[in-house]
This record gives structure tokens, C-alpha cells and sequence, in this order.
């Protein structure tokens, strides 16, 4: 049984690129034989970007009814809210005793403000706070308190895992083999979707089609699709976003269908027309799940508070190991 840990930091509603890159393959992985897999909502780390209460609430929420209604199966995984396990705090504490200070100064989100402050002629750590400054840190507690093996996550994490991995390996040299030191498990596969302007789909963009729009916006969403001034006859590109879409949400007839028509010549409009047609039918049952849950919070709160419950069995015995070999039991 090999063990997975990852989690979500809920900054914000989730989007299709969101869907089809990660949340969809992390649920298929979920359910392999032999893995045994961690998931939490990364409440304390989304401290560095919320800063309002009321939001990081609504953020805990949304993101955790996104991935049960995705399909998140939480009587196969242990989902849970970081919160909820204290002895992360208490680690994150211990560790950034062995965790040198130049290790944090290489850590690429620091480093990119600190470049960005020079640039612009104000001092280097200007807008950063502990809480950004030691972030790593606390990510590799959330890795170390579960006894991970493996932690899946985009190449953006990458050097996150690789720092944890070295705290792991100080505080191991000074007190024994306590901790054990995770590897990255990194799909490349995970999928890059196109946007609403054809670049990449991402929130920086603004280009974005939200996973559980309601119907008419996400009809409405389709129809912002950029494309170009051909007319109604024209042959269209089979490469174009409108067609790049379709496919993720179509059976193998339907694309076949929709390329032909595509390649003899269909209107923007009808064209977008049958997208939103085939992703609504798509989403529809997930949307219902998203409502459902985001309604009956109380069902949500036992969910991860069960989570929270099994998870805290593997952060005892991490803590109590660490306790003993730091001296402090
Ligand atoms: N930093 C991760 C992100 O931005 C979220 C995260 C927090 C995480 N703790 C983690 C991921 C532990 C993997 C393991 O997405």
C-alpha cells in the first residue's frame, strides 16, 4: 500500500481547465488498488492570498463540494480540512527548527516577489509576510503528519516536495530516522486546456468557463468564445477551442459528427450551440451534487470531520515519535 497526500488550497471556484487537469485524474488515481490517499483542504495556507474570513469559509466550502461532487469518494479516501489537525501547527513549529533560513530564500514565490521589489527599487520584502516566507515549511508538515510516500501534484509544487524532502533529511541526520522523506508524482499527462481566447485556460487571464455555472451562464460563458469572422459556410479548423472543448465532453460518434460538420461548413453560433449542448449534459449531474452539497453544509462539516478523525490516528503517532526524539516527552 503505497500512501498519497495533496492539498487543495481553496482560493477561489474551480474552472473546466481545473476539472480536466487535475481534479479529474486525482479522483481516477484515487480509486487505483493499492493506493491509500490523503486529500485536505489547505485552509491555513490559503492565508497567504484570503484575507477575509467570511471568504476563506465560502472558499473551504465551494472547494470541498467541488471535489464530492466530482466524484470524491470519501468512504475510499480520508478528506479532511488541515485545521482540524493541530498536530500539523505543532510540527510545522518543530521543523522550522532544522529548516535553514537560506533554504526559504531560494523557494520560487518568494524569490519571484523579492525580484520583482528589487526591480522596482523598493525594499526586497516588501508585502512579504512569515506566513508566505515560510509556506514550504508548513506544506512539508502536512506531508510528514500522514507518513506520505508520494505526493501528487503539478510541476509548479515541484520544488515544494524537493524542500520537504531536505527538511526531512536535517531532521533526520540530527535525531534519527524519524520522518520519511516523500517523492513528487508528477502526470505529465495532466491536460492544459485552451481558454476562451485560445490561450491557456487559467484565472490570470480572465478566460475561464466555470465548472458549475448555472445553464444559462455557462451558455453565455460558450458563446464569449473568441473565434474568427469566417462565414456560416466556411470550412472550419478542426484545431479550434470550440472544437478542442467538444471533445472533452462528447462520445467518439459525436466528435466524429461534429468534425464533419466542422469540415463542411457551420456557423460559430450552431457550432457553440451543440458545445454547450454536450458540456451541460456533462456537468449537469455534477452541478446537482455541487448544489446539493453547498446547501446541506452540515453533511459537508461530517464528511471532513470523520476525514479529520482518521486522519489525526497517523498524526499522533508522527507527532509522538518526533516529540520523543526532539526531548520534549
Ligand atoms: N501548495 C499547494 C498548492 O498551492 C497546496 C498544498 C498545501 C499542498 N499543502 C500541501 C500540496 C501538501 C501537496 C501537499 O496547490
Amino acid at each position: 500500500m503505497k500512501r498519497y497526500v495533496t492539498g487543495i488550497k481553496p482560493t477561489g471556484n474551480a474552472h473546466i481547465g481545473n476539472y480536466f487537469g487535475a481534479i479529474k485524474p486525482a479522483i481516477e488515481f484515487s480509486e487505483q488498488e493499492g493506493v491509500e490517499s490523503f486529500y485536505f483542504m489547505a485552509d491555513y495556507h490559503a492565508l497567504t492570498t484570503i484575507k477575509s474570513g467570511e471568504e476563506l469559509r465560502e472558499h473551504t466550502y465551494e472547494i470541498a463540494c467541488t471535489w464530492l461532487a466530482c466524484g470524491l469518494n470519501p468512504d475510499k479516501v480520508v478528506m479532511y480540512r488541515q485545521s482540524d489537525i493541530p498536530e500539523v501547527f505543532e510540527l510545522f513549529t518543530i521543523i522550522n527548527n532544522v529548516t535553514p533560513k537560506g533554504l526559504m530564500n531560494r523557494a520560487h514565490a518568494y524569490k519571484a516577489i523579492v525580484e520583482k521589489n528589487a526591480e522596482q527599487g523598493i525594499n526586497i520584502d516588501d508585502g512579504v509576510n512569515m506566513g508566505l516566507y515560510s509556506y514550504p515549511v508548513l506544506m512539508a508538515a502536512d506531508i510528514f503528519m500522514v507518513d506520505a510516500d508520494y505526493v501528487p501534484v503539478g510541476l509548479d509544487q515541484k520544488q515544494h516536495i524537493e524542500i520537504a524532502r531536505d527538511i526531512a533529511t536535517y531532521f533526520n541526520n540530527r535525531y534519527g530516522n524519524v520522518l520519511k522523506t516523500p517523492d513528487e508524482y508528477i502526470d505529465k499527462q495532466f491536460a492544459v486546456l485552451e481558454g476562451l481566447d485560445g490561450r491557456k485556460m487559467s484565472k490570470s487571464y480572465n478566460n475561464t468557463i466555470g465548472l458549475f455555472l448555472p445553464e444559462n451562464q455557462l451558455k453565455k460563458t460558450i458563446n464569449r468564445i473568441v473565434t474568427d469572422s469566417s462565414l456560416p459556410t466556411d470550412p472550419k479548423p478542426l484545431d479550434c477551442t470550440v472544437n478542442k472543448l467538444y471533445k472533452l465532453f462528447a462520445t467518439a460518434e459525436e466528435q466524429e459528427a461534429f468534425d464533419a460538420k466542422l469540415t463542411a461548413g457551420i456557423g460559430w453560433g450552431d457550432a457553440k450551440k451543440e458545445l454547450f449542448e454536450v458540456a451541460n449534459r456533462y456537468i449537469s449531474p455534477m452541478r446537482a451534487k455541487y448544489d446539493y452539497y453547498m446547501s446541506h453544509r452540515d453533511e459537508v462539516d461530517k464528511i471532513l470531520e470523520d476525514g479529520a478523525k482518521k486522519a489525526r490516528v497517523y498524526a499522533r503517532e508522527v507527532i509522538q515519535k518526533v516529540r520523543k526524539a526532539i526531548g520534549v516527552k
